[in-house]
């Protein structure tokens, strides 16, 4: 019989991941070390301006504390896996991460690489990264680190070149 709910199967445990990784318990999934350090060859970043003291990918990072989103990051080349969480009471958001890597990106000498969700839906993903980035959608899931299983959401990387997009 058909439920519409599915309990206990792959679809259970993919719900459970789903709402540990896109709920606001959880905002620190690390970049698999192999997958940054593919980028980083690419791209030299210096600064990781969303971080902690255990997870920081470059020796120059923001963490909570000093709060990345509000500092000047130009002249850098960014590495920014944001938070997950959606903005909740007073409390920013990753489509606020999406929209300050975007205004980065505009100011002179500043690259910005980012780690994200591919949501496609998003009217953060039209307004900011649709058209104008760069988008190389990632094959397959990541593991990110510390995770027991894959990420149940495909990922994308969104490359913002030198404040020279649209
Ligand atoms: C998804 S993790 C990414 C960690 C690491 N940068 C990486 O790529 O693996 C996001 C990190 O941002 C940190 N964070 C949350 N709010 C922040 C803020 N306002 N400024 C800087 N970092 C923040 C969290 O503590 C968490 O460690």
């Amino acid at each position: 019989m058909f439920r519409g709910l599915c309990y206990g199967c792959i679809c259970g445990r993919a719900a459970r991941m789903n709402k540990v990784l896109l709920s606001s318990g959880k905002d620190d999934w690390e970049t698999p070390q192999e997958f940054f350090a593919k980028l980083d060859r690419e791209f030299q970043f210096t600064l990781d301006p969303c971080a902690n003291d255990n997870n920081h990918k470059c020796n120059r990072y923001y963490t909570e504390l000093d709060d990345g989103l509000s500092k000047s990051w130009g002249g850098e080349t960014v590495f920014c896996n944001p938070p997950y969480s959606a903005a909740r009471k007073g409390k920013p958001g990753q489509a606020d991460w999406i929209k300050k890597c975007y205004d980065e990106s505009k100011k002179p000498g500043t690259t910005v690489v980012m780690l994200i969700p591919a949501r496609t839906d998003t009217a953060a993903f039209h307004k900011y990264i649709y058209g104008k980035a760069e988008i190389r959608f990632v094959r397959g899931r990541l593991k990110f680190v510390g995770a027991k299983y894959s990420a149940p959401f495909p990922s994308m990387v969104v490359v913002y070149r030198g404040g020279r997009q649209g």
